[in-house]
């Protein structure tokens, strides 16, 4: 089983990119599914079939393998979490915000991105595909959801349940305290929702099974985008196993008039080669037309990955070492030398992790790091970041 992300600015490439790599692995022999949740029904553009929010089969006898499906988000996300929404909107409401207003802050930016991810547990779970390709992967910030269920930690779904036979009772403090009390519906559809993530966690992490890919193009934002997004899918333990630049002029191309555009991509290529290093990175040349059809997508498909298997991993990072000594514990992240770090402003657990807040030069991020079960029993002493390695100590607890 394998998931493949393709994750870049918008119309960098990622619809394209996805529908030619599933079309490839399916030709291959591989059950695929190309998920997309992008409003635009770019996948049914590019693939000229009209794609369902169920899984739809290509059609022709040589695709019997390739499948799609276009998630509405928004319907996705009222289906299954409309009574969390519902909840959020009654708690706006109670604070004076206006219902249309409620809605439009209730209606979260990241759970539409979300739903699609979520799509991904039910899929991987139904073990129909050999592979699942998804369109428009939510942006690396959207990965951090991933974590909720760390950050609320086990022992908050174990105390909601728990509590949860006791809500009507509580039902009676609403008129006093002024905000309503989620109803027993709510709180079992969180319980779900943070089984899901857990799930979905585990998929995502998973090194051998999931490969985030980015699709960048040879200019100043969106590789910097490709950056942003780098660091986060390391700092989240993402595999990051291929970088792809689109849109490259080719070199044939000897109109004067593009001279300067193909300088610059040719800066930024070597930019990125350096910025990224050891991450493979392939080049796809700018077509002459828009990419549509199977045809065209074929074309792409076998430029872009030739005799290669698309489903195979490029790359691993380089994972989370731990060296135990006297007494004490040394957990050192490799960070991806994608920006460069300054130092550590916060360190907390959070239930089984490690919450640790780096500033680097595009911001400060929030790392969370799987701990070993014996750091459990010992305490944090420091954490500091040296050469793009977060170095994180542990000493024993003193006893008595
Ligand atoms: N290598 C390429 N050569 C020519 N056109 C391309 C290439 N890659 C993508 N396109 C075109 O660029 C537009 C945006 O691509 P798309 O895959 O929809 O981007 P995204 O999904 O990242 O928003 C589409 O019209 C697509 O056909
Ligand atoms: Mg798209």
């Amino acid at each position: 089983m394998r998931v493949i992300f393709y994750t870049g600015k918008g119309g960098s490439g990622k619809s394209v990119i996805s529908c030619a790599t599933a079309l490839k692995l399916s030709e291959l022999g591989y059950e695929t599914l190309v998920i997309s949740s992008d409003p635009a029904h770019t996948i049914s553009d590019a693939l000229e079939t009209q794609v369902h929010s169920a899984p739809t089969r290509l059609s022709g006898r040589d695709r019997k393998k390739l499948w799609a499906i276009q998630v509405d988000p928004i319907r996705e996300a009222r289906e299954k979490f409309g009574v969390i929404q519902e909840y959020i909107v009654s708690l706006f409401k109670s604070k004076g915000l206006d219902e249309v207003l409620a809605y439009e802050i209730a209606a979260l930016p990241n759970m539409t991105e979300f739903v699609s991810l979520l799509k991904v547990v039910e899929f991987v779970e139904s073990n129909n595909y050999d592979v699942i390709v998804l369109d428009t992967v939510p942006s690396g910030e959207a990965l951090k959801n991933i974590y909720l269920p760390t950050l609320l930690g086990s022992t908050t779904a174990k105390l909601i349940k728990f509590v949860a036979p006791l809500v009507n009772i509580t039902k009676v403090v609403e008129p006093v305290v002024g905000i309503p009390t989620p109803s027993k519906e709510v709180i079992n559809e969180d319980i779900k929702l943070i089984e899901i993530l857990g799930r979905l966690k585990d998929i995502i992490i998973d090194r051998e099974v999931t490969s985030l890919r980015l699709v960048a193009n040879p200019d100043a934002f969106s590789i910097q985008n490709m950056r942003r997004t780098h660091l986060l899918a390391n700092l989240y333990n993402v595999n990051v196993d291929l970088g792809i630049m689109n849109k490259v002029i080719p070199e044939k191309v000897s109109d004067s008039y593009f001279n300067d555009w193909k300088s610059a991509q040719a800066r930024y290529l070597a930019e990125a080669e350096s910025a990224f290093h050891p991450l493979p990175l392939k080049k796809l040349r700018l077509f002459p037309s828009e990419v549509k059809g199977l045809k065209l997508l074929s074309e792409l498909g076998n430029e872009l990955f030739g005799d290669e298997d698309p489903a195979e991993v490029y790359f691993e990072g380089e994972a989370i070492k731990v060296t135990v000594s006297n007494h004490s514990l040394e957990v050192v992240v490799p960070l991806p030398a994608a920006s460069r770090y300054k130092e550590v402003c916060e360190v907390e657990r959070v239930g089984e992790d490690l919450s640790v807040v780096i500033s680097t030069e595009i911001g400060e991020v929030r790392n969370f790091i799987p701990l070993p079960a014996i750091a459990q029993v010992m305490k944090l002493d420091s954490a500091k970041v040296l050469n793009d390695v977060l170095h994180i100590y542990f000493i024993e607890n003193e006893r008595g």
